[in-house]
């Protein structure tokens, strides 16, 4: 690789979401400039050819998306139905090589980087045997069905140096870096709590993907996808709609509260939370699955050198009846409010005064008349006329610019670390710490307790 390309690719590394999510455009309150990764120039040496494993929903998303970063090919698509290998084919080439065994997949020279898009419970095996083999890994979320799996991707990622990163893009979302920029800058005070949400409301939203009418043993290699979990005659409901089973996912907290947590942990460089209450129940969408559609959670974050000691009060609700769907992130602060949505936030200040005020809802108006004219006196002669209370600020508001797409962002930080070993932020350590809390809401509602977790050893306790 070219000395030059090496440093301008490494800028635009550090900078791409700043070069998105500049300051400026908060206060200028219009969008930031686009990002201007169509401008990398890439020799043709400095491809980085890419394989599949898990051709599904997800699948299509990331790779489409990876395809988008210049110098990116795709050479290779492993998948467990034949519909999808198909699929991958009329979609990224006659010609590219394409199989039901990974590891067939691994074994290719041509290939420096996979994407593992295959439900959870097969996350960790494949991501370890592809380190081993010497690809760079971007791994979905959650990056581990179980949380002892974490360990073992954290010592491989150590052991070969490959470049690994978990796939909720939100690490690398702009509406997150610049809210991150506000709380670090002590813009809404300290932070106290954070009330984090996923709310869905329709049958896909709550997992009932659609199944394809050739859905057999013959098409499907449902031994395969059964992995280690035990063994159950063929189901092609297990296999396209494994989320709603514990044996494959993670639940709605698995699944989804990883994301909020991963957007909380880079705004504000937090290991995790050491204690996790959470309780869950299976409302409405009862069709067979094991895993909970409302889950509701308590978590407290403990002090750090990085932050205050603050709690975090989140849920999934597959079951919403408002019906406005959505994905929220708050943060409350002693002198502010940040609202993050997907990609965009608002956020306002509060000013109090130094004085406290009298009278309203204060026990002033029980006062005798001579005590009010007492009390009257005194207030004057200590605080003037300053009657306390407080101000809100004017509400500010960030958008990501038109068209903006975290996952792009996301993959760019990937494909950048490959090429000029820039840094991960959603690496192997980060990514078990987004997701053992997530997964403990599991555990917690189960045994209606709360569970203590160690963020720094990563190690649930008691
Ligand atoms: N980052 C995000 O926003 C996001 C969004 C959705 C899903 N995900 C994650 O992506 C992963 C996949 O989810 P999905 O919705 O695309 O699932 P999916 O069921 O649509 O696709 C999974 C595919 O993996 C294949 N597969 C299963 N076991 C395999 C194996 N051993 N080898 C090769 N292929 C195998 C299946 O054939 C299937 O086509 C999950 O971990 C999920 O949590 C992430």
């Amino acid at each position: 690789m070219q000395k030059n390309r090496r440093q301008f690719i490494q800028k635009m590394g550090a900078s791409v979401a700043s070069m998105a999510v500049g300051s400026a455009a908060i206060a200028s309150n219009k969008p930031a400039p686009e990002i201007l990764h169509s401008s990398i120039r890439v020799s043709a040496n400095d491809k980085i050819r890419i394989g599949l494993i898990g051709a599904g929903i997800i699948g299509h998303f990331d790779t489409d998306t990876a395809l988008r970063v210049p110098g990116v090919e795709m050479v290779a698509a492993c998948d467990l139905y034949t519909g999808r290998i198909e699929a991958a084919k009329e979609k990224w080439g006659k010609d590219i090589f394409t199989t039901r065994d990974y590891r067939e997949l691994l074994n290719r020279k041509d290939i420096d980087a996979v994407l593992i898009c295959t439900p959870d419970h097969w996350h960790q095996r494949i991501a370890i045997d592809a380190m081993k083999a010497g690809k760079h890994v971007y791994c979905e979320k959650p990056m581990v069905q179980k949380i002892e799996q974490g360990y073992g991707i954290i010592e491989t990622q150590k052991q070969t140096g490959k470049v690994f990163q978990v796939g909720s893009q939100r690490a690398s979302a702009a509406a997150i870096l610049e809210a991150k920029k506000l709380v670090k800058a002590g813009t809404i005070g300290e932070l106290t709590f954070v009330e984090a949400f996923c709310d869905r409301t329709d049958s896909r939203g709550a997992w009932q993907y659609s199944i394809p009418r050739d859905a057999s043993p013959e098409t499907i290699d449902f031994n395969a996808f059964l992995g280690n979990a035990p063994k159950v005659p063929f189901d092609p409901i297990r296999f396209f709609r494994w989320r709603n089973y514990s044996d494959y996912g993670t639940g709605a907290a698995g699944d989804l509260i990883v994301h909020l947590l991963t957007g909380i942990h880079v705004i504000t460089d937090s290991m995790g939370p050491n204690k996790i209450f959470s309780l869950a129940d299976l409302k409405m969408w009862k069709d067979g699955r094991d895993a909970y559609d409302v889950v509701n959670a308590l978590m407290q974050y403990p002090k750090t050198s990085q932050h205050n000691a603050f709690h975090v009060s989140t849920r999934v609700n597959l079951a919403d009846g408002e019906g406005k769907g959505g994905f929220g992130i708050k943060l409350v602060g002693t002198e502010g409010v940040i609202d993050i949505g997907w990609n965009e936030f608002t956020y306002r200040t509060l000013k109090r005064k130094s004085a406290p005020g009298y009278g309203g809802y204060d026990s002033f108006e029980s006062f005798s008349e001579k005590g009010k004219a007492e009390y009257k006196k005194w207030y004057a002669a200590t605080y003037g006329d300053d009657m306390g209370g407080y101000t809100i600020g004017e509400e500010k508001r960030f958008d990501s610019p038109k068209g903006y797409d975290d996952r792009l962002d996301h993959m760019i930080v990937f494909f950048n670390a490959i090429r000029t070993g820039s840094a991960i932020v959603e690496d192997a350590s980060f990514g078990l710490r987004a997701a053992a809390p997530s997964i403990a809401c599991n555990l917690s509602a189960k045994l209606q307790r709360p569970i203590g977790w160690d963020p720094v050893g990563m190690k649930l306790v008691g």
